[in-house]
This record gives C-alpha cells, structure tokens and sequence, in this order.
C-alpha cells in the first residue's frame, strides 16, 4: 500500500492532486486510486490487445446492470525474494510475474479491474459479456497457475497463488479512466470472490455459482462449507483441478432428455445430399439459426441416421483465445489421427507417422513434413530441409496441398463429413484454407456441413456467397425455425415426462421461449435450481407456483453477449427501444435517439436479427404483407421478447425513468 502523503498525478493533464482525490481538481478526468501500484497499471495497459482496447475505448460508462464473473489471484512469496536480491531485482521479477498473468487475463478477453498490493482482480463479463464468462475465468486461472510453474522454474523463485473466483450480478459503470474501469459492485458477488481468494492455499477456489456453470468442463472437488463473516449461511465451495478429459456437453441437462421434435424434413433433405455425396462429387451444407434453436442437434441426429463407413471429423470455432488459426481444422485433422491435448510426443509422433504411410504410402515423404508442421508437431530429423528453406507463402501453400491431398486420399477410403460447428466465429486463416479445399476438392465424396448462426457481416458469410457461386446446385441452405406452439408443447412434455403441467406454468414456458429449444430448457432448469419443479419417485412435479419469472442466467448470457457485441451507438438505440416496449415506432424511438443516423442503425439491428419489421399478420406467406403502420410511423418489433426483457433489464432504473419522461413530454406535446 503507498504512502498516505502521496500525490495523484492527473494521466490527462498532469496536475498534482492531494491523496484521496477522485478526480483532478484541474481538469475534471477521473484518477486512478493512490492505493494502486502505478507500475502494474501501465503494465497492464501496455499488454492490452488491440481489439480489447477498443470495445472498452468505445464502451460508455453511463452504468449498467449486468451478470459478471471475478477473479482474484494473490502472489505470495514476494517477501522472501526481497530478503535475497536487491530492491531494483525484486521489481523486474515482480513485474515480469505480473506481465505473464496480464497478458493471460487479455487471452480471455478479461479486463483488469484493480491491482490490491500483490494482488489482481480481473473482470469477465465487463464491458463486453460473453457467452461463456464463468469458463474463461477458470480457463484463465489454470493458464495463470502454469504460467506461474513456468516461472518459478526459469527464474528458480518459489513463489505461490491462490485465486478465487465468483459470478453474480453487479452495477458496473461510473468512473472510467483511460483503458482502466471502476465498477461500483452492488450485493456480495466481489466480496465472496475475495473472500474464496483469501481462504485458496496454493489452489483455485470457486463459488458454487460458478462450478454450476462450468462444471461439464473442469474436473473439481467439493470442499467444506465454509462460513464467512458477516454471513449467516455457509458457503459451497469446489476446488478446481484440472479440464476434464471429456466434457460433457452445456446444453444437455443430465435430468432432462427429449427425442429429436420436428425437422424431419430437414433430416431428409440432409440425407439426400449425402447419398449425392456419395456418388463422388464434394456438396455443401448450411444450417442457418439463431443461438439454441437446435442446429447442433439436427446434425447429431442426422449423423446418427447416416450410414456407418462414413467418416465425420467434427471442428468447432470459438470467438476468444482458443481459437488459434487453423483451429478448426487442427482439432478436425487431430481427431483424425487420434490425437489430442493429452496425447504424449510420442504418441503422436508414431499415430502420424502410421497413419500418413497409410494413406500415401511411398509417398508418404512428399507429404508428412507439411502435416506435422501443420499440426505443429516437431518434425523428424531428416525432413527437416524440406521446410527449412522455404519461405512463408510458400510454406503454407505446401501444407494446403498437403492437406487438400490427404482428405482426397482419406475420402477414397471412406466418404467424408467435414463438420464447422459454429462457422461464423471461424478464423481467418481457416477461411482461406476452406476456400483453397473448396475448389480443390469438387470431384472426392466429400460434405462441407457448416453450423452458423445468422451473423451477416461475419467473414463467414462474406465468403458464403462465394461458395454458393461455385457450388451452384451443390450448396443448400437450411434456415432452422422457431418450435411451433404445438411443437414446443411436445418438448416441454417429453423433457419432463408427463402432460400434467399447470396451465399457467406451460403458458409462461411458451410465452418466454418463444419455441426456442434451448431456451425452453434452461427455463425448465431454473425451475429445477429454484424448487419449482421437484422430482418425486422418479416423476416431475411442481413444487411451488411461480410468483415471478427471472431469465435464467444462461439465456441472459447468450442474449447480452450478442448486444454487447453491438457498437456502442446502436446499442444504444437499442437499449432505448426496449424502453418503448417490445413493439415501437419509429418517430417515439427518434424522440429518444440523438442521431441522424437512426434509419441505418435499425437496419443494422434488422440484419443482424434483433428486430424487425411488424407487419400486419394473416396474410399468405408468398404475398407481401403491408407494414403496420401508426400515427408514430412504422412499428418494428423485437425479435424476441426475451431480447427486449434482456436489454431493458440492462439499464439502471434512473435512466429509464428519465427516457420515459422524454417520451411523454414529446408525445404530449409539453
Ligand atoms: N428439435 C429438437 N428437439 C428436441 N430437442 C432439441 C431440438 N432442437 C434443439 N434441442 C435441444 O435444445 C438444446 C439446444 O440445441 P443446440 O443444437 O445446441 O442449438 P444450436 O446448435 O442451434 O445452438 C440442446 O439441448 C438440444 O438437445
Ligand atoms: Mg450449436
């Protein structure tokens, strides 16, 4: 801690302010706090990564309510050093330590909160909310403890962490300095983060709201309860100690189960392409729809219906850290192989090694050189010249072959299913190389299948008109749609094994899921967490009435994460939108909206699916139906009711107060 007669410099001006300030008595910015080592903070700002830098560059902080997740990791060992090496030393290793976990943070598009003596509190979640926040903090905390073990063995020190990790509500917003945020936190979700630190020996400690959220990923170990002060209760607390070897999947609950529901046909239409496939020609296929309705799931079962002596390799793309280039087809090539994380050198060496004189034979040479340096496998002694030498472009054209070869040659044995989960967050090396194989690739058994949500402006779907010119007749689109009523009704049925639902119950499932599976069943699992729904010999059956609905926590994530993705400025309007209600017209937004841009933002948010036009309803599909219009304009809609719930709950009381009022004044004409 500093010096209680330290001066605050203003990093705008440079004024000299007393200790204590908040803001430069001079020109008004914000300060950083004198309690916070200076060194760390431009340590941290200098590590920041471009695109991190400009979310939050570009983040307002008029304050907003939002789920985040914290870590607290505290170095100890610090004091013993200082015994041994003299005080300049000790700085460089402290700050040396302090980068390698900095720089982790950012991997997982975290933010450094505050610096507490030896001690970082790191924010998921804040200023951008991502789907997975709860995961890539614990990701983070293992990457922090290697980084750690690596350090301690290079610079022969022994020093020692201990993380705690929280998820729950907080206000954040505020005092927003340069690159650096200060979140007000109402309730206890920092002090429990804090608290879990404290109590962590040498080991990552998490709340239960946490390994609820993250426990299909990481293997953990039920501690004690613990009682805190000031805490009437005592606390779960699970020690995390490593990834599992196979995670299990988020979104099926392990209580809950129903048969595939509807999309036989698109079934069908799946099956026909691959028995054209088949035939010898390469075909695409693109499912098109939104978070959770069910896009994964069709494949799986259309997988399952596809005959046996097809190979699938199956790749996923991530928007954070893990999506290294060439992720996807990395992780399809190594499963291929029968490779994975936990494979020892060895291993791999001797599969690749089987596998590519296999497939090639004689001229196995030509090709494994490339493929290990694809996979970036160490390659063998004597192929070491024949990459040596080569420059980059040329390098990477030599692998694309390699690769582009080795499918040929693999779908000749068997025809070949090339799965992208989740193809708008692929990275753009893996474009190039689909690009490479997509034309190369035209006369082998072989299904490009892609799963994407419908993210217009990705490069994902620049590249997809592309690939429909060139594979004309041989690419399909398939757009998922919404369950129909009666459809959701099955659903909801079968997961809970009985037709006896409350009406009221059923009515609010359908009502709020809008016959989005996934949401339909994480709905019923909060009802599950909330004592709502309580299983009985073996039956489901409703324990309490539901006196108020809150969304649960995954939706909320999956929902907020796409609007913080969202330019601050349409955000915005947004934002305000969900102020007028779930359907709005044009010219009451406009009376909110400072900006003549207002018509090229909502186009922005029609396209990327947020809202849309209202048009007058019974009308036959194939005319076009007449926009509703009002005194006030024409009306768009929310997507979703949950959108409009989830942006407006986003928004701190005051704020919204004061829109209603700017609306009323302008309609009443005062
Ligand atoms: N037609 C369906 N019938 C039954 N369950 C479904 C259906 N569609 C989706 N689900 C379930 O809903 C959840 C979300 O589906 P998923 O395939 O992961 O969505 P997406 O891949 O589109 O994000 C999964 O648990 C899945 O099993
Ligand atoms: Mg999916």
């Amino acid at each position: 801690m500093s010096d209680k007669n330290e001066t605050i410099k203003c990093p705008q001006c440079g004024f000299l302010n007393p200790a204590g300030s908040k803001f430069c008595n001079q020109c008004g910015s914000p300060l950083l706090s004198p309690s916070i080592k200076k060194d760390y903070f431009s340590l941290a700002t200098k590590h920041i990564p471009e695109k991190l830098r400009e979310k939050i560059r570009s983040a307002k902080f008029t304050g907003e309510r939002k789920n985040v997740t914290v870590l607290f990791a505290d170095i100890t060992g610090f004091t013993s050093l200082s015994e041994k090496l003299d005080p300049e030393e000790v700085t460089e290793l402290i700050n040396r330590c302090f980068e390698s976990m900095i720089d982790v943070i950012y991997k997982f598009e975290g933010t450094i909160d505050k610096f507490i003596g030896d001690c970082i509190m790191a924010l998921f979640g804040a200023p951008i909310t991502h789907e997975d926040d709860p995961e890539r903090a614990v990701y983070t905390a293992l990457n922090i403890m290697d980084a750690l073990d690596r350090f301690n063995s290079e610079q022969g020190t022994k020093l020692s962490i201990h993380i705690g990790i929280n998820s729950g509500v907080v206000v954040a917003g505020g005092v927003g300095s340069n690159l650096r945020m200060d979140y007000t936190v109402m309730g206890d979700t920092v002090n429990l983060a804090e608290r879990l630190m404290e109590e962590a020996k040498d080991e990552i400690l998490i709340s239960e709201s946490v390994y609820k959220k993250t426990s299909h990923i990481f293997e953990t170990i039920e501690c004690p309860p613990t009682k805190f002060k000031g805490k009437s209760k005592a606390v779960k607390i699970y020690r995390v100690i490593g990834i599992k070897e196979k995670p299990l999947s988020k979104r099926r609950l392990a209580e809950l189960h129903s048969e595939l529901v509807d999309r036989e046909m698109e079934i069908q239409k799946l099956l026909h392409i691959l028995s054209d496939v088949k035939k010898g020609k390469s075909a695409v296929a693109l499912i098109l729809g939104e978070a959770g309705i069910g896009k994964s799931r069709l494949i799986e079962v259309f997988r399952e219906k596809s005959e046996k002596n097809i190979l699938w390799l199956s790749g996923k793309s991530y928007t954070y850290g893990e999506n290294k280039p060439f992720y996807v087809f990395r992780t399809q090539l190594s499963s291929y192989f029968g490779i994975n994380q936990f494979s020892s050198k060895s291993e791999i060496t001797k599969k690749l090694h089987e596998e590519i004189e296999r497939i090639f034979k004689k001229k196995s040479p030509e090709y494994l050189p490339y493929i290990y340096q694809f996979l970036s496998v160490e390659i063998p002694e004597q192929f070491e010249g024949k990459i040596k030498y080569l420059d980059p472009k040329h390098l990477l054209l030599e692998e694309f072959v390699s690769i582009k070869t080795l499918l040929s040659n693999i779908s000749h044995y068997n025809p070949l299913v090339l799965y992208f989960e989740d193809a708008q967050s692929i990275d753009a090396e893996s474009l190039e190389l689909l690009n490479f194989l997509l034309n190369g690739l035209r006369n082998s058994p072989i299904l490009f299948l892609f799963e994407a949500r419908p993210e217009k402006r990705t490069d994902f779907f620049s590249i997809k008109n592309i690939i429909r010119r060139i594979y004309k007749k041989r690419f399909t689109e398939i757009r998922l749609n919404l369950l129909s009523q009666s459809d959701a009704n099955t659903l909801i049925q079968n997961l809970l094994e009985t037709t006896n639902l409350p009406k009221k119950i059923k009515t609010l499932i359908l009502e709020k899921s809008e016959g989005n599976p996934f949401y339909i069943e994480e709905i019923l699992h909060s009802f599950i967490d909330e004592g709502i729904l309580i299983k009985e010999d073996n039956q489901w059956r409703f324990g309490k009435d539901i006196t108020s609905f809150e969304i649960p926590d995954s939706i909320d994530a999956v929902v907020r994460s796409r609007i913080d993705r969202l330019p601050e400025n349409i955000k915005d309007v947004l934002n305000k939108a969900s102020v007028i209600g779930k359907s709005f017209s044009y010219r009451i937004l406009s009376f909110l909206c400072k900006t003549n841009k207002l018509d090229a933002y909502l186009h922005y948010l029609e396209d990327h699916e947020f809202i849309e036009l209202k048009l007058y309803p019974g009308y036959k599909s194939n005319t076009p139906k007449p926009r509703v219009q009002t005194p006030f304009g024409i009306e768009f809609q929310f997507k979703h009711n949950l959108i409009r719930d989830i942006a407006y709950k986003g928004l701190l009381k005051k704020q919204k107060k004061e829109m209603i009022l700017k609306m009323l004044l302008k309609i009443t004409g005062v």
